[in-house]
């Protein structure tokens, strides 16, 4: 099939290159000239495993191709992903200026059948709106169809490839058939394609974000009760994972979700339901609980440096919200960084990927080191704040030769308690004591 790709962000980046590895003929249409050029050139704009090998290949086999030109997108695909930008507004509610402009474009524009697939995460009712917009101009037969992206970051291209589920938002017959035959070849292990109408798949995609949110935020008060009571978060966890109701995956408490999705569609779902009179008090809850959990550190390096953190001098291990990524987002690093840098405390800070970033909004208030070792030269403490793999089995005795204190702050619960302790550590991690 042609397929059109509007947005080259990370999920109509990931959405192009893996629906051409499945044989269409996609086109990606972006603003940024500097991008397409780049893009063009076989350069991969952002850092998600395996995304290389498939950009790669389809470009080559001239599967994957790149415009500035949307009347050019147009002309090409049968179906028209739209994959743009959806930022949050200063009231939390998403901002869907850039999706609106484009279906106005489309409108004016289309010339045969297309099926426009709204592919960014975006609020209750929008279908409806971009139907409106482009009928507005259209001469032709059109349908819109909602596709919400599950995709979580460092596992991109595998989640794409083999999804859970594939929800579809459709009241054509005729539009879901073609999107049916698109998704095809992604589902042949039999996992299912869920027909529904647009506004529950545009609802779906937020319910989801939001609930596991919830969970992770559920679990993180737990952790924060637990270590109240001397009670260890992991084996409650243990203890509640089993029963498959709950489930194992999302209960690992820690210093706060991140990233573009979960913080984004909580509150916009939050407004959302203002907007429509209801007040989503979980939601309320959720936002307030990260925001803590965050710096929920702070406190517990106060207590150990009695004297304060003026001039204490800390290493950082992990800035990207979560590992395998260089997305600093809402990364709880971040937040984690600004309140030790009030405290007057100086940092010296590693991550495997997400340095560039952070160096874009931190500068030279920080200091960089070029290993995770070179982090700690002369630090008073260890501070962790991403799960990146090769911070789980460190050289301890490199770790405690290095720190004027042998005393290290975990808020993703690496190491098991005992191990740390009997290394001749003090640790301090999240829920276990
Ligand atoms: C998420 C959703 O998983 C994905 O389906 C959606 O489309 C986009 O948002 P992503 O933001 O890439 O994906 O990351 P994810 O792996 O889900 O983690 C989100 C945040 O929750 C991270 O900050 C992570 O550290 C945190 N988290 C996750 C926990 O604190 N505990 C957990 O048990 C799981």
């Amino acid at each position: 099939m042609n397929i059109t790709v509007v947005g080259t962000g990370y999920v109509g980046l990931v959405t192009g290159t893996c629906l051409a590895e499945t044989g269409n003929e996609v086109l990606c249409v972006d603003i940024d000239k500097e991008k397409v050029e780049a893009m063009r050139n076989g350069t991969v704009p952002i850092y998600e495993p395996h995304l290389d090998v498939l950009f790669e290949r389809n470009i080559e086999a001239n599967r994957l191709q790149f415009t500035t030109s949307l009347d050019e997108g147009l002309e090409h695909g049968e179906i028209v992903f739209l994959a743009l930008p959806t930022p949050e507004d200063e009231d939390g509610s998403a901002d869907l200026s850039y999706v609106l402009n484009v279906a106005s474009a489309i409108g004016k524009k289309i010339k045969t059948y297309k099926v426009i697939v709204d592919k960014s995460t975006v609020p209750v009712g929008t279908a409806e709106k971009v139907k409106a917009i482009i009928a507005e101009n259209a001469n032709c037969k059109f349908d819109v169809v909602s596709n919400p992206e599950f995709l979580r970051e460092g596992f991109a291209v595998d989640d794409f490839l083999k999804p859970e589920r594939i929800v579809i938002g459709s009241s054509s017959e005729q539009a879901t058939e073609l999107m049916q035959k698109l998704y095809a070849p992604f589902v042949r292990s039999g996992n299912p394609i869920i027909v529904m109408d647009e506004k529950s798949a545009e609802l779906t995609k937020y319910a989801a974000n939001s609930f596991l949110a919830t969970k992770i935020t559920f679990m993180n008060e737990i952790a924060n009760y637990c270590e109240k009571v001397g009670a260890d978060v992991d084996k409650v966890r243990a203890g509640m994972g089993t029963d498959s109701r709950i489930g194992k995956r999302f209960l690992f408490p820690g210093i706060g979700y991140g990233g573009s999705c979960f913080p984004k569609d909580v509150k916009a779902l939050q407004k959302a339901g203002k907007d429509e009179d209801y007040d989503f008090k979980i939601l309320n809850s959720v936002i307030e609980v990260n925001k803590k959990q965050k710096t929920i550190l702070l406190p517990k390096m106060e207590n150990y440096f009695k004297d304060g953190l003026q001039g204490k001098h800390i290493a950082v291990w992990g800035l990207a919200f979560k590992p395998e990524t260089d997305d600093v987002r809402e990364a709880p690093a971040i937040d984690m960084m600004h309140a030790l840098l009030e405290k007057g405390a100086q940092l010296t800070v590693f991550d495997p990927e997400a340095m560039p970033n952070i160096k874009k909004q931190f500068g030279d208030t920080l200091s960089y080191a070029d290993s995770m070792y070179d982090a700690l030269e002369g630090a008073d403490t260890l501070l962790i704040c991403t799960e990146w793999s090769i911070f789980r089995t460190p050289d301890f005795s490199k770790i405690k030769q290095k720190l004027k204190k042998p005393v290290i702050f975990d808020g993703r619960n690496l190491y098991q308690v005992d191990d740390v302790k009997n290394e001749g550590f003090t640790y301090v991690s999240i829920g276990r004591n």
